[in-house]
């Protein structure tokens, strides 16, 4: 089987790349990427040689090279993890987000339809159901919860939820969707919370809390995301909507905290800036029934993800501080440039 997986040189593509390969000996792995400053070719430097694996640089809004690859490869199961990722950056300058987020996979799913793709997935965030108060912990998003998104992020990333369903109820196309709540581990982008601290801290510079620091997330170990999204295309139905969430609620400070003490740092150098506009309180995601269907539940405890990610990034130093310092530039003009 081929399977095409988007944004593949970001974060949880990239876990999800190695972890196909390994989950599924013998299947072809294809990865379309633009390379935005969130990609990183180095990320897949362990895979590029690999015969089952075929990078394209391309990006998702451009139509006909889609459909080249598309004509060329017939993917049978494509995997959609492609998109604007950071919330702060959407806020900032929404119109990328729609670009991507919106127009990039209104594009891959015409595609899809056109070479009869078998199965599609779109890979998607609790954050499109909005924010939960924090004086009421029993409340958690089911999959049948509104969709209140408070972000440009978040409200692009709505939009192609309701067109990947529109697409299955319309035209009939395999398709499922997950909404997975924050995800942590090995080459997360320091741009988001926990990568950001681990290298903050590590040049002993200020680690910015944004507002009071209580809002929530629920963290998730990247490794459980990718086997959740393995399991809803071999199990799922298409149609469905499925939550993914690792049942580990925790505010930010006490992360921010938690980093610290995995360092050896002091709490000291956390410093309280200015709260992100419209920023969500809580996120909590009720994952019963991926975990009732088809039986997933997360496999790392936060303990051992949070410790291991740490060691990660002891480990792999050059890897972000390239990317702090810009220099990911040069290595991919120097990998690819001529290709
Ligand atoms: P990321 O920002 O690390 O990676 C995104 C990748 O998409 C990058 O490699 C980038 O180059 C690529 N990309 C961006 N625009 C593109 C375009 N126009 N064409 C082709 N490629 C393009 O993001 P991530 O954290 O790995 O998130 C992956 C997916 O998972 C996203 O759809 C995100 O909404 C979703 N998600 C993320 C989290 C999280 O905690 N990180 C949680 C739930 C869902
Ligand atoms: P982030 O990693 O951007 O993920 P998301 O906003 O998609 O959940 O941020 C996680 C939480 O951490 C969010 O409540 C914002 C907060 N945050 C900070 O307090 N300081 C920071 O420097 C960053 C990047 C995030």
């Amino acid at each position: 089987m081929t399977v095409l997986v988007t944004g593949g040189a970001g974060f949880i593509g990239a876990n999800f790349i190695f972890y196909w390969l390994k989950a599924h000996p013998g299947d072809r792995v294809l990865c379309v990427d633009k390379l935005t400053y969130a990609g990183n070719l180095s990320t897949l430097s362990a895979v590029l040689e690999h015969p089952d694996f075929r990078f394209v640089k391309t990006d998702l809004c451009d139509r006909e090279a889609l459909d080249r690859l598309f004509a060329e490869e017939h993917p049978g199961t494509v995997v959609n993890f492609a998109a604007e990722s950071h919330v702060d950056r959407s806020i900032e300058d929404p119109e990328v987000f729609l670009r991507t987020n919106v127009m990039g996979t209104a594009a891959l799913l015409d595609v899809c339809r056109k070479y009869g793709t078998l199965r599609f997935h779109q890979v998607s965030t609790d954050e499109v159901y909005g924010d939960l108060p924090l004086d009421r912990p029993g409340l958690r998003f089911t999959e049948e919860s509104p969709l209140r998104p408070s972000s440009p992020y978040s409200a692009s990333k709505a939009s192609a939820d309701l067109l990947t369903l529109a697409c299955f109820r319309t035209y009939g196309l395999p398709a499922t969707v997950s909404r997975c709540s924050n995800n942590y581990g090995p080459w997360q982008f320091p741009e988001k919370l926990i990568p950001l601290m681990i290298a903050n801290a590590l040049q002993d510079k200020p680690l910015p809390v944004y507002g009071t620091g209580k809002n929530v997330r629920d963290w998730l170990y990247v490794e459980d995301h990718c086997r959740a999204i393995d399991l809803i295309l071999r199990r799922g139905k298409p149609g469905e909507v499925y939550n993914v969430g690792g049942n580990c609620e925790m505010n930010n400070l006490a992360m921010i905290k938690r980093v610290c003490q995995e360092l050896g740092k002091p709490e000291s150098l956390i410093t309280y800036v200015t709260d992100r506009k419209g920023h969500d309180l809580r996120y909590a995601i009720d994952a019963g029934k991926l975990q009732q269907e088809l039986g997933w539940q997360p496999a790392t405890r936060f303990d051992e993800g949070i410790r291991q990610t740490v060691r990660w990034y002891l480990e792999h130093r050059s890897w972000w501080e390239e990317i702090v310092s810009g220099k990911y530039l040069d290595y991919y003009e120097k990998m690819y440039g001529d290709r």
